[in-house]
């Protein structure tokens, strides 16, 4: 059997530490050993993300650093010597698909050699990694959310000595600057303002696989975006759990409304973020996006419920009339907002009646989209511990209730762009039909015309004609 060394096993307890000392800056300073240039003319990795936008801003970091030391992507994950799969932990539907795929791994592993590793969120708790070690031997290598800087060390102790790693540290983490990364996309890019979370919300695992809410100074987040400009980036999403939370923990006066302000001032053609918190959305904000004509109307709020005991037993820190307020606020003062959300149906003891008070929500708010979740019991987190007298059975007819009401809505919301002329960046031939290009409106909807591949990256007019549900179809306009 092959040994297996742990150097760090996540706990539950230190992941959901915090302090009130401004985080260290770490600048990163990546050393490519022998071992390592000589194992990078012979392997390839493929890396398989799951989950949100912070995963896949790592997968990018993970291949910047393999790259760096001289590594190739392989066209296939069954074609690579290293395959990483880099998780998420949010719900258990996420954990299952990345088991099934392990599973299948295995076969892989009998028939050639190859190093497979896991890592991110799911990583980042202690029962998962207890299963991993003890039933997927075929696992080589575990490791976390806060070291991904050190991949290139992590694999060659695995290379060279043949045995088995685990190397999870819970931790309240750092901000690691200057690691290279390799961008997934031509034309639009993310770029993390901030790690963490520290709202903990009572059904959520983020603030444990994540560690504390910290910031990047405000200059090297104009640094990267000023590079991303000239390198021709037409659209930049600045990402963080909760970004309106940016830069409190600085200490320096910097805050998500400078921030946005001095990122629309780098004359980039389109500035996104995600995600915004309601509790701390201020209206400096409000003012800026109204303000600047390069921040795009699109906002995803989560609501998560509308009902205020549910919000109150959820930690929300908002009832549903401040929610509303901050709404018809967004609303008045930017002009074209389309607003988008995440729903969480069936926390512990929902009673229909609570849950009446969400599709009252949807429909006075009337979002663009809304992402529709079944609640998901996390080890460790409150809300699991709460006794839940609702059945699954009736968790997925109000599921199913809330997804009519929300398309509903969407519907009505995506036929009021009929007529309308859009602004679309231009992402590259539309995945459902072949003959359209396709690309993203400033309100974020999806948007299919006729025109020719030359577009590709560039922003153009169309006159949309017919709507679906989460898409648009229009004609160029030349103008
Ligand atoms: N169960 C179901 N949905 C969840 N989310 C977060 N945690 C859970 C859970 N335990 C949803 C929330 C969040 C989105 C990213 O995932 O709606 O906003
Ligand atoms: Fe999870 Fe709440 Fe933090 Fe969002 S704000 S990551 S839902 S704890």
């Amino acid at each position: 059997m092959i040994a297996c060394k742990v150097l760090h096993k996540p706990e539950m307890k230190e992941a959901a530490k915090r302090d009130k000392k401004i985080v260290n800056t770490v600048f990163a300073n990546l050393e490519i050993s022998n071992k390592i240039k000589e194992m990078a003319k012979n392997y390839k990795y493929f890396i398989r993300t799951y989950g949100c936008q912070a995963n896949i801003r790592d997968e990018e970091t993970m291949a910047g650093i393999l790259n760096y030391a001289g590594f190739e992507k392989a066209p296939t994950l069954e074609s690579a010597n290293i395959i990483i799969l880099n998780t998420c932990a949010v719900r258990e539907n996420a954990e299952d698909k990345v088991f099934g795929e392990i599973g299948k791994l295995k076969t892989l592993k009998k028939k050639k050699e190859c190093i497979i590793a896991v890592c991110g969120c799911m990583i980042q708790q202690t029962h998962i990694v207890d299963i991993i070690e003890e039933k997927y031997r075929h696992v080589d290598l575990l490791f976390g959310t806060h070291n991904i800087d050190n991949l290139l060390n992590l694999l060659e102790e695995v290379y060279e000595k043949k045995i088995r790693l685990i190397d999870v540290e819970s931790k309240m983490g750092e901000v690691i600057e200057n690691l290279p990364s390799v961008r997934l996309e031509k034309y639009k890019a993310f770029v993390n303002i901030m790690y963490g979370c520290d709202k903990f919300c009572t059904y959520c695992i983020v603030p444990y696989t994540r560690g504390k809410e910290r910031s990047r100074k405000m200059e090297e987040i104009i640094k990267e975006c000023r590079d991303l400009i000239n390198s021709g980036y037409q659209e930049i999403t600045l990402l963080g759990q909760n970004v309106n939370a940016y830069g409190k923990d600085l200490q320096d006066g910097s805050n998500f409304a400078k921030l946005l302000e001095n990122v629309a001032k780098l004359n980039i053609a389109r500035i996104r973020f995600t995600t915004s918190h309601p509790w701390d959305f201020s209206d400096e904000m409000i003012e800026i996006i109204a303000k600047n004509d390069n921040i795009m109307p699109a906002i995803h709020l989560p609501v998560q419920s509308g009902n205020d005991d549910i919000l109150r037993l959820m930690g929300r820190r908002y009832t549903s009339l401040d929610y509303k307020k901050l709404v018809d606020k967004m609303k008045k003062e930017i002009p074209n907002l389309a607003l988008t959300t995440d729903i969480i149906v069936g926390f512990p003891n929902e009673t229909y009646e609570q849950f009446l008070d969400t599709l009252k929500m949807v429909e006075y708010v009337k979002y663009d989209n809304a992402f529709t979740f079944i609640y998901s019991p996390r080890q460790g987190t409150p809300a699991a511990k709460m006794k839940d007298n609702v059945t699954l059975e009736e968790k997925h007819k109000r599921f199913n209730e809330l997804v009519n009401t929300v398309e509903k809505e969407a519907e009505i919301r995506a036929n009021s762009y009929i007529g309308k002329i859009v602004k679309v960046l231009v992402d590259g031939v539309s995945k459902r039909n072949p003959d359209l290009l396709s690309g993203y409106s400033e309100e974020n909807k999806l948007v299919h015309f006729k025109g020719d591949i030359h577009l590709v990256g560039q922003i153009v007019k169309v006159k949309v004609n017919e709507s679906h549900l989460y898409s648009l179809i229009g004609e160029l306009v030349n103008e």
